[in-house]
């Protein structure tokens, strides 16, 4: 079977859901975000703080590169993998990518439960900043999937198994 890249916004549940296809499919789970902190033995807030997002980004298309010649793999990317056009071919490359796709009330209650850091989101009025990087993201993340499951009103079992009927 190909490689599967998910997609799409923070705290969509990409990691979870990776590692659950993972298991399911026998295949061993990547996350970039994980090699990236790896790497710099650093976690991502301590690298946006220190090094810049321009930094990041820069690593998160390195780690896109040597992940390339890997085969049985389930990839989870950093929601912001999409913003350099370049990691958009990359990723197409590695795999079948298939986008969570969730509103920003979906995103906003996922957060609430999350005990992940996200720098992007330390401010003041977050519902506004994820609409913003939505706005911004969403025809980016249409053009790098192949598929697209909505994650709204499902559970992590039924988007799974969406996932499974999809492939
Ligand atoms: C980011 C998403 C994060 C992480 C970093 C930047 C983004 O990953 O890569 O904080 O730009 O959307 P998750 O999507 O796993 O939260």
């Amino acid at each position: 079977m190909k490689n599967i890249v998910l997609v799409g916004f923070m705290a969509t549940g990409k990691s979870t859901i990776g590692k659950k296809l993972s298991k399911k499919l026998n295949m061993n789970f990547i996350d970039t975000d994980l090699l990236i902190e790896e790497k710099e033995n650093m976690n991502i807030s301590n690298i946006f703080k220190e090094k810049g997002e321009s930094y990041f980004r820069d690593l998160e298309t390195s780690i896109l590169r040597n992940i390339l010649d890997k085969e049985g793999i389930i990839l989870s990317t950093g929601g912001g993998i999409i913003e350099k056009e370049y990691n958009i071919n990359l990723l197409k490359k590695i795999g079948t990518v298939i986008w969570l796709k969730a509103n920003k009330d979906t995103i906003i209650r996922n957060l609430k439960t999350s005990n992940i850091q996200r720098p992007l989101l330390k401010t003041e009025n977050i519902a506004e900043k994820i609409n913003n990087l939505l706005n911004n993201r969403i025809d980016k993340y249409k053009k790098a999937s192949d598929i697209i499951i909505k994650v709204d009103d499902k559970n992590i079992q039924e988007v799974v198994f969406n996932i499974l009927l999809n492939l």
